[in-house]
């Protein structure tokens, strides 16, 4: 997902700096790309959509646990034979793993270059103490960034690891979601990375969009559209779980 900067464009200064570069080390043409503003930009917004459809399939699949705990349980299971006999065991998940965590060293190596390019760009504060463009959205992208990162950490230690679960076990997660959601902090963390994931969504599938140029004037409400309904409902769909176990239906 793109960064605040996504509407601003490069600075004079940015455009000059990358020309020269160019001109003086002739480099691969994908570390050239990488180097740009809009080679960032697009790694952004490719990775950020690989996210989307993880998340929607991940949200999909926790909405089993309503279904009851065995129905949750063989799905947890069922996930790790997926692609079998061709792959092995739990083979799938590991590719899956390693395909997220390169999105997400990526994703958060361009947000993290875009940022010091933009602040680079305007060093010197206007009168009023704003920079003239870190809006309210450039600045939730940028915190609700940080504190989804980190919420991800947390959420993996959490229920695949299991070292910060109140009392994980091996191979039951409806287990291990249900003694979670009996704790307010623990459902304050989720609850206010749901909220921030829904933002963060909402703003980014719009600067992805924009980016990968198939923003048109006619279209531009349609997006914003279809972003704030993903938004939307994966905030919705992902937050009915804990709420389900805290109003016993899910127990
Ligand atoms: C209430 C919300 C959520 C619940 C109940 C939930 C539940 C779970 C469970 C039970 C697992 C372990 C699956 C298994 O090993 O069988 C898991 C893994 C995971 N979840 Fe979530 N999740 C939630 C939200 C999220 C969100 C918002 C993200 C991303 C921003 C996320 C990313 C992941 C990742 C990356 C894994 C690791 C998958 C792996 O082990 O390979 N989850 N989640």
């Amino acid at each position: 997902m793109s960064l605040p900067s996504a509407q601003q464009g490069p600075s004079v200064a940015d455009v000059v700096a990358e020309r020269t570069a160019r001109a003086v080390s002739p480099v691969s043409p994908v570390v050239a790309f990488w180097r740009t503003t809009i080679g960032k930009k697009t790694v952004m917004a490719v990775s950020g959509l690989l996210f989307v459809l993880f998340l929607i399939a991940h949200m999909v699949g926790n909405l089993k646990i309503f279904a009851g705990a065995a129905e949750f349980d063989a799905y947890g299971a069922w996930l790790r034979t997926i692609g079998e006999p061709v792959l092995s065991h739990g083979w799938y998940l590991w590719i899956q793993r390693v395909g997220l965590l390169v999105a997400l060293v990526a994703h958060v190596t361009a947000a993290a270059q875009l940022s010091a390019r933009d602040l680079r760009a305007r060093p010197v504060k206007y009168a009023h103490g704003q920079r003239v463009r870190a809006t309210y959205a450039t600045r939730t992208m940028r915190w609700g960034g940080v504190i989804l990162a980190l919420f991800v950490v947390w959420h993996v230690l959490d229920l695949t690891v299991g070292v910060v679960n109140p009392d994980f076990r091996h191979g039951q997660p409806h287990h291990n979601v249900v003694v979670d959601f009996q704790v307010w902090w623990i459902n304050l963390i989720y609850i206010v990375a749901m909220v921030m994931l829904g933002l963060h969504i909402n703003h980014g599938f719009a600067s992805a969009a924009q980016t990968l140029g198939v923003t048109r004037p006619a279209r531009r409400r349609a997006i914003r559209a279809v972003g704030t309904t993903l938004a939307v409902v994966l905030t919705a769909g992902y937050l009915v779980v804990p709420l389900g176990v805290m109003t016993g239906m899910v127990s």
